[in-house]
């Protein structure tokens, strides 16, 4: 059996739609048939023979995510797509005009590798607002091509080969791929079961020597858990004495709900001495394809980011982050009403999905809610639920197995991304009330 079979990007390599893994008389001849498993690790066996004789992979446990698949099966099925994480309604009106403003305008050359001063300011600015931080625009706030690049930079920055990064699983699947390209090599620590949350003695026990970097997430995704001032303090006290850096990876910041406040490591003073604290401005403004996004950190850490920074992308996209920059300063409410906004959403999508035989809490925070389907089809896997889902009842969705590197015994989970036009919520929902 290949290394790591049983992750779940493996099988979302295998799975994909163009794959031609059913037969060709199948109506879905992308779909495997039987159990899929064999068929599925038989098929990556052989895209894996074929590479090998060609080029030795740096991340021969990568393949398509799970994200790109189960969109792609959305689309051929026709199935409404509350798989992937983006909304289908548009970012601000006046937003999008900004851009084509500042394109005609003339503001299509390289921006400053640091970011355009003005939306440092901004960033600045609503730290200060919503934190109580005061960072310097100019040594620590950086802006980058999506959340991704900034979290991709920071794991370069700091990783050496042979270092460790502990992970929290299930966990966003760029990090890995991110720590290996260093030389370094993920410990994976699972959350503890219902709720998510930081089991401390594994994380203790995960501690090692080698251990350079902590990441994050919260919220959390696919979870929508979130952290604690006092699990924060609780880190703290846990690493005070070592060298252990973080990426706090906070995308999500101001999707919060049930009036509770954003643990931001921005506003810790002792964690944000070691932190690159990471956000997404296609999160927050409803543009994920706009892929910008920025990293705040200490000026000695923001210097050995940008070094990475500077020959990877060099700059974020010039009048995206003129617009950016407008929209904020004209519209700093935009982020308090964020929590409210999707809060709706979610009370939405839940109050539907009581009709259904999923289970689930609400979610804290995030755009995603996750439901248990163990009483409707507990004799498939996750991946297997999905897949069903989409083809039969045109509702598709991620599992969440695939967040881990061993996923627990059992895991009834599936994830909705909640991020859609009330119609939309609606019509998924009553179908999934049709299951
Ligand atoms: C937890 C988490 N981190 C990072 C990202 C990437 O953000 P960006 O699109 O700005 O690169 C995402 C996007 O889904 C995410 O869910």
């Amino acid at each position: 059996m290949l290394r790591g079979m049983a992750h779940g990007h493996r099988i979302a390599q295998a799975a994909r739609p163009d794959a031609a893994v059913g037969s060709s008389d199948s109506p879905r001849p992308w779909l495997p048939r039987a159990s899929g498993s064999a068929i599925l690790a038989a098929f990556a066996g052989r895209l894996r023979t074929k590479s090998e004789a060609m080029i030795q992979s740096k991340l021969p446990n990568v393949g398509t995510t799970i994200f790109t698949t189960m969109s792609q099966l959305a689309a051929q099925t026709g199935a409404i797509n509350l798989s992937q994480g983006f909304p289908d309604f548009d970012g601000p009106q006046a937003l999008r005009e900004a851009v084509g403003r500042h394109v005609m305008a003339g503001h299509n050359q390289y921006a400053p590798m640091t970011g355009l001063p003005a939306l440092r300011e901004q960033v600045a600015q609503k730290i200060a607002r919503s934190y109580g931080r005061r960072v310097d625009m100019d040594a620590e706030v950086t802006v980058t091509p999506g959340a991704t690049e900034a979290i991709f930079c920071a794991v370069q920055a700091l990783v050496r080969p042979g270092d460790e990064v502990i992970v929290f699983d299930p966990c966003y699947d760029s990090y890995e791929p991110s720590v290996e390209l260093a030389g370094g090599r993920c410990v994976h620590v699972p959350l503890a079961l219902p709720d998510f949350a930081i089991d401390w003695q594994r994380l203790s026990d995960a501690i090692g020597p080698r251990t350079r970097l902590i990441i994050l997430n919260s919220p959390h995704n696919p979870s929508g858990a979130l952290i604690s001032r006092a699990e924060l303090d609780q880190l703290a006290a846990l690493i005070r004495e070592r060298e252990i850096y973080l990426i706090s990876d906070e995308v999500y910041e101001h999707l919060v709900f049930d009036g509770v406040a954003h643990a931001s490591v921005l506003a810790h003073e002792e964690l944000y001495a070691r932190a690159f604290v990471v956000s997404s401005f296609g999160k927050t403004y409803h543009v994920t394809g706009w892929k910008t996004g920025y990293v705040v950190a200490p000026p000695a850490l923001s210097a050995e980011l940008r070094k990475v920074h500077q020959f990877v992308t060099f700059c974020g996209i010039t009048p995206l982050q003129w617009a950016l920059a407008d929209y904020m300063s004209a519209h700093p409410e935009h982020v308090d009403e964020l929590p409210a906004f999707y809060q709706a959403k979610r009370d939405l999508f839940c109050d539907l999905l009581k009709g259904s035989r999923f289970t689930f809490t609400r979610s804290p925070g995030t755009y995603f809610q996750l439901a248990d389907y163990s009483a409707i089809r507990d004799d498939l896997s996750d991946v297997e639920m999905s897949l069903w889902l989409t083809r039969e009842h045109g509702v598709a969705t991620i599992p969440v197995s695939v967040f881990y590197q061993t996923p627990p015994k059992d895991l009834r989970l599936v994830r909705f991304c909640f991020a859609k036009r009330e119609e939309t919520l609606r019509q998924a929902a009553e179908r999934l009330c049709r299951v």
